[in-house]
């Protein structure tokens, strides 16, 4: 029987240097795409995909997203006496009590260390982790397709697509084996290899359906690429027990971490809203003069 996937987490301990100087006193995952947070749109992907309980890996200098998803009272008062009842609910919080916990990645080591800084609260079960400055533009929400397709194969699957070649050092790039219906095997892993090194040219995506065992091997703290303990490390050990699958997800992905796919997400996500296109397509154009 498989378990169901009830529980996700969100590491959001990084230091965002690749955002300096915005990112000193203000989590990257507080960057606006439009007018929204880069970590709402990962809470909204999870909450549409069916997760109940939210597990946040914080650090120094990210309160603003616990105060972003808690209640504001005063703006619930004050929208409502003003009759914008859209803003009031705005300040309600997003998450029912009891089905939130933050808990704090002391250094930030690396996505390995913060994704086992829940190892607790995790427990014995599978579980989803959601990297918000990976952002993702989907009919059907990402981590809903995986679940689809985790229900059919259990195990583990990771959301995957084509990066271009010389992309290949800034992500986990799997080794494939066969592939059906969108979903490819997992036969090796390996974190930003060069472009010659790499085994194909397709990337994890920040999206990952992942069995508790993971946390044995991220016990072991073992240091890789960058310096970091990395999650893809750890993954890389779990190939050949459990099934171990990639999704090729129907969407787009916005890589957000970096400043030029955060500028494009921003770009994309107004095209789709009717009161910004006109206008946006029109300063666009002045630019491309
Ligand atoms: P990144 O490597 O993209 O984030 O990690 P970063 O380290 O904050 O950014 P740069 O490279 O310095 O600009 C992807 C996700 O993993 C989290 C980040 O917060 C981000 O959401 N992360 C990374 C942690 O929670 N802890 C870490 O030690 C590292």
């Amino acid at each position: 029987m498989i378990k169901s996937v009830r529980k996700a987490v969100f590491p959001v301990g990084g230091m965002g240097t690749r955002f300096l100087p915005v990112t000193k006193a203000m989590p990257k995952e507080m960057l606006p795409v439009v007018d929204k947070p880069l970590i709402q749109y990962a809470v909204e992907e999870a909450q549409l995909a069916g997760i109940e309980e939210f597990i946040f890996v914080t650090g120094r200098g990210k309160t603003a997203i616990e105060d972003h998803f808690d209640h504001s009272i005063e703006l619930e008062l004050a929208m409502t006496a003003r009759g914008k009842e859209n803003e009031a609910s705005i300040g309600r919080p997003m998450f029912c009590p009891g089905k939130v916990a933050y808990t704090r990645q002391q250094e930030p080591l690396g996505l390995g260390h913060a994704v086992w800084c829940a190892r607790e609260l995790v427990g014995d079960e599978p579980f989803a982790i959601l990297l918000a400055d990976d952002l993702l533009m989907a009919d059907i929400p990402c981590l809903k397709q995986m679940i689809s397709s985790y229900e059919e194969t259990g195990g583990n699957v990771v959301a995957v697509m084509d990066i271009p070649p010389n992309h290949t050092d800034r992500y986990g790039i799997i080794n494939p084996g066969c592939e059906k219906n969108r979903l490819v095997e997992v036969r090796g892993l390996v974190e930003k290899p060069s472009p010659e090194d790499a085994p194909s040219t397709l990337s994890v995506v920040g999206r990952y359906i992942l069995l508790p065992d993971i946390f044995k091997h991220l016990d072991r703290q073992n240091v890789g690429a960058g310096g970091e303990v990395q999650l893809t490390d750890s993954m890389e050990k779990m190939i050949g027990k459990d099934p171990f699958h990639g999704l090729r997800f129907i969407g787009k992905r916005f890589d957000c971490g970096d400043k030029i796919g955060f500028q494009e997400a921003n770009i994309a996500f107004a095209m789709e809203r009717e009161d910004l296109r006109d206008p946006l397509l029109k300063i666009l154009a002045r630019y491309s003069e």
